[in-house]
């Protein structure tokens, strides 16, 4: 069972422009569970919403995590919630830090590129950087400079940090020259908005396998293919599992048809097997299922190209079965 927390909200301060930032403590003030650069935090919303949040703090403070969380206008309501109503002594259930953006400490060096709110847990990661001494430059694109999170701080490391804000340049970052000169061994950590999440991966196709890795907020639409090309040349080509097929639970020895256009996670819970879940697109790892036998179409956005060649689970929100039977341990 993942381990929860109670946390109590110890401050709700403005960041920048539509960005708020939430300190979390434990209510008895002991230590929090530690974290790595890149993690965050599942939120169970007292609206019933569960959204995850990344955390932007020092992974050496342990007596608070903070938490950045930009107001999404056209989102599916947990900014807009956490800018309404969350406010200083309120209790909020939240998960342990998970890490699914981890930092690859062997990097002979890393380049980050923020998008607008992207910026929380790549700003975790330079905090990193700097206290472990290791060469990083970061390129962060925002809308203007008001909406920047962190831009005091991160403007004292002018060497380092190339801004770009859309409204001074009367567009968007050239993402293709703020990446030019990547050296061999170095790193890219990129987390923003979709636009830029493609700009960054056109531009970074010719590199090794490996040498980048996204933070997706939500599914994109065209980031698919992308998701099957690091998963090696044993991924299957895209639509090749959209038909039909059967799970088998291995614990309860039930058989489950999955239509074509239902997910997995529906099936279940058609038949009332309740399976924890929270993005239902791929992003999140909470649905995350042991796969007994079988072979998978991973269409998710989390597990490495090692993790999907070993084929050792799933993720039953969007993944299917390339052969007419998976067998799960459910
Ligand atoms: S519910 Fe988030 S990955 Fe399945």
């Amino acid at each position: 069972m993942t381990e929860r927390l109670t946390l109590q909200v110890a401050d709700v301060r403005a960041e920048a422009r539509d960005v708020v930032l939430l300190e979390l403590r434990a209510a008895s003030g002991a230590a929090l569970p530690p974290f790595e650069p890149g993690a965050h935090l599942e939120v169970e919303l007292p609206n019933g919403l569960v959204r995850h949040y990344s955390l932007c703090s020092d992974w050496r403070e342990r007596e608070h995590y903070l938490v950045g969380v930009g107001r999404a206008l056209n989102g599916r309501g947990g900014s807009q919630y956490i800018h309404q109503h969350v406010r200083r002594g309120m209790s909020l259930k939240t998960s342990a830090p998970r890490n699914h953006f981890a930092l690859d400490a062997r990097a002979r060096g890393f380049v980050f590129v923020a998008g607008g709110i992207g910026i929380t847990p790549i700003h975790a990661m330079v905090q990193w950087c700097e206290a472990k001494r290791q060469p990083w430059r970061l390129v962060y694109a925002a809308r203007s400079r008001q909406r920047a999170a962190f831009y005091e701080t991160l403007r004292e490391l002018p060497d380092r940090v190339q801004f770009h804000f859309d409204d001074e340049n009367a567009g968007l970052l050239d993402v293709g020259a703020a990446l030019a000169g990547v050296e061999p061994g170095e790193q890219i950590y990129c987390c923003g908005p979709a636009p830029l999440v493609k700009a960054v991966r056109e531009a970074t196709a010719h590199l090794p396998e490996g040498t980048v890795k996204f933070e997706f907020f939500t599914a994109p639409a065209d980031a698919r293919p992308q998701a099957r090309q690091e998963a090696g040349p044993a991924a299957a080509p895209v639509g090749a599992a959209d038909g039909a097929f059967r799970i088998e639970l291995r614990r309860s020895g039930k058989c489950l048809d999955v239509p074509a256009g239902q997910s997995i996670l529906e099936v279940l819970e058609r038949h009332g097997h309740e399976v924890p879940f929270s993005c239902r697109e791929g992003l999140c790892r909470t649905c995350e299922t042991p796969i007994v036998e079988g072979a998978c179409d991973h269409r998710d956005y989390v597990l490495s190209s090692d993790e999907r060649a070993a084929g050792k689970s799933l993720m039953v929100c969007v993944s299917r079965s390339l052969q007419p039977l998976l067998v799960l341990d459910l």
